[in-house]
């Protein structure tokens, strides 16, 4: 099969198309064919060996942990059988930017019907990582207020829509272009950063998560609520020194690792087909352009999602 495929770390010119082993469905689950794969932070900070010290130094390698697509094969006892829609977030060996790929049935559901191959392809993993960190404040019910950092990005575009589906109060910050959208996307109020310091507004809340990871706990602590929690999406050292002390305080600093789930994707899945949540595309590629995606997506200005579309 044709795969997108880097040799060695470096920029964006460092994905190649080239032939690659065909993946087996037998050790591991389903063989999907990509239709399209979502695009997301982690796949240039793996490409310019940010993260070579959980990655290792093992190439070739296959970029890309969203894909949706069609089932190609499946066991005679598999819930799906080729043809199917399907979309997953793939677990950390990637391997999304390709023709096929198999994958563990777990971590795969079911495309809504109503939604694209394109719009599949830019929401597990953003959307994932967004119900996670809210699974993680179980205090969060309906009329909590949570404040929500980087709105118009992949993370942030999905937070604000989940958010409004759990009944939350939903305040937005992005820069000074992106304040329609975030209202669009359902944000009671949306603070312009580049006007405003939202911990300077004398707004409090339940929840602050910093979808963009461009604040920190001790900035946010003083607009938490008592009992409430800072999550960020990329945890530091800072942020690390902070965490012992929680049992001390009743504010708590934390992070989300988003975990593949078929079975919260199921969830995302429910919300799509309620009309709740939706994901935002703001450009598709062809998948040998990747590079281009993934020098725009490094600009940290996309709003929504960018997607790569199987051309091979
Ligand atoms: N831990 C995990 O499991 C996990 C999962 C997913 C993502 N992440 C990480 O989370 C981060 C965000 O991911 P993403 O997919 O949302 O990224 P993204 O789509 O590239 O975010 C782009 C958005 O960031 C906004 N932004 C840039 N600077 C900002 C600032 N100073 N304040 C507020 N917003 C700002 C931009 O809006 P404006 O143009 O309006 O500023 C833009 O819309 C990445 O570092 C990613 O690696 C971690």
């Amino acid at each position: 099969m044709k795969a997108l495929v880097i040799n060695q770390f470096g920029g964006p010119e460092r994905l190649q198309v080239s032939d690659y082993a065909m993946p087996s469905s037998k050790r591991r689950g389903v063989l999907i064919r990509v239709h399209a794969a979502g695009v997301n932070p982690v796949d240039y900070k793996i490409r310019n060996g940010s993260m070579k010290w959980i990655t290792g130094r093992k190439f070739p390698r296959i970029l890309g942990f969203d894909v949706a697509g069609t089932i190609e094969q499946a066991d005679s006892g598999s819930k799906h059988k080729p043809g199917d829609r399907v979309f997953a977030m793939l677990p950390f060996t990637g391997g999304g930017y390709a023709e096929f790929v198999a994958v563990a049935e777990k971590y795969v559901y079911s495309i809504p019907k109503m939604i694209s191959y394109e719009e599949a392809a830019a929401t597990p993993l953003a959307a994932l990582t967004a119900y996670q960190a809210f699974l993680k404040t179980n205090s969060l019910e309906a009329g909590k207020k949570v404040l929500i950092n980087g709105a118009s990005g992949g993370v942030g575009s999905f937070a604000v829509q989940i958010a409004r589906a759990m009944g939350l109060e939903v305040t937005a910050v992005t820069s000074s272009k992106n304040v329609e959208f975030a209202a669009q996307l359902g944000a009671h109020r949306v603070i312009d950063y580049t006007r405003e310091d939202f911990t300077k507004t004398g707004l409090r809340f339940d929840t602050v998560f910093d979808a963009v990871a461009k604040s920190s706990f001790p900035k946010c602590k003083g607009i938490l609520n008592k009992n409430g929690q800072y999550i960020t999406t990329v945890p530091n050292n800072g942020l690390f020194r902070h965490m012992p002390a929680n049992f001390l305080r009743s504010k708590k600093a934390s992070y989300i690792l988003v975990k593949p789930s078929g079975g919260d994707l199921a969830i995302i899945a429910d919300l799509i087909e309620k009309g709740q949540v939706k994901a935002v595309v703001e450009k598709t590629y062809p998948m040998d352009e990747g590079g281009a995606a993934h020098q725009l997506l490094e600009s940290q200005r996309v709003r929504g999602k960018l997607v790569l579309v199987n051309t091979f």
